[in-house]
């Protein structure tokens, strides 16, 4: 077991589309156990293997993320996709451990209906609403080499990076 390290914007890494997983095995398996370890060192809600340059098709979720009394309630998602999602939408104001205390209002679909692996390589189907349905597609774009603020206007999202940038220079 090991907490890793986070991968950080602009390493281009964040950038690639990350590869569909073959053979949930025991590298997997690993992979699963230090994602939890590091989300909790940094106290995250959702981290994708590609933020610790692992480029495959899986991320975890805090499903506690909203509950105070339980501490961490991590769910593992393998190779997922998002079969509906919902006409309303909700707007959160997300980060990202990639980039670090920077956040924004991001809108997206309020409810989503997702279909995954386990890792015990059983296909699941989950309906997630909130913070979680947020957290879930912030997560799947990380899959696809998307970030947050990718979805806010070319101004905010300039603003965004150009004074993230400025910070790490220090
Ligand atoms: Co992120």
């Amino acid at each position: 077991m090991a907490i890793r390290s986070i991968v950080y914007f602009p390493s281009k890494i964040l950038r690639q589309t990350s590869e569909e997983i073959k053979d949930i095995d025991k590298n997997i398996n690993q992979l699963a156990v230090d994602m939890i370890e590091t989300m909790q060192e940094y106290n995250g809600v959702g981290l994708a293997a590609v933020q610790i340059g692992v480029p495959l098709r899986m991320f975890i979720l805090d499903k506690a993320a909203e509950n105070e009394q339980v501490e961490c309630d991590p769910m593992i998602v393998i190779n997922p996709k998002i079969i509906w999602s919902s006409s309303g939408l909700s707007t959160y104001n997300e980060g990202c451990l990639s980039v670090p205390e920077m956040y924004e209002e991001v809108q997206r679909p309020a409810q989503i209906n997702m279909q995954y692996y386990t890792l015990e390589n059983k296909l699941e189907e989950i309906k997630l609403d909130s913070l979680l349905a947020t957290c879930a597609q912030h997560e799947l774009d990380h899959l696809n080499g998307i970030l947050f603020f990718d979805h806010l206007s070319k101004i905010k999202k300039n603003r965004l990076i150009n004074k993230f940038l400025k910070r790490t220079k220090l």
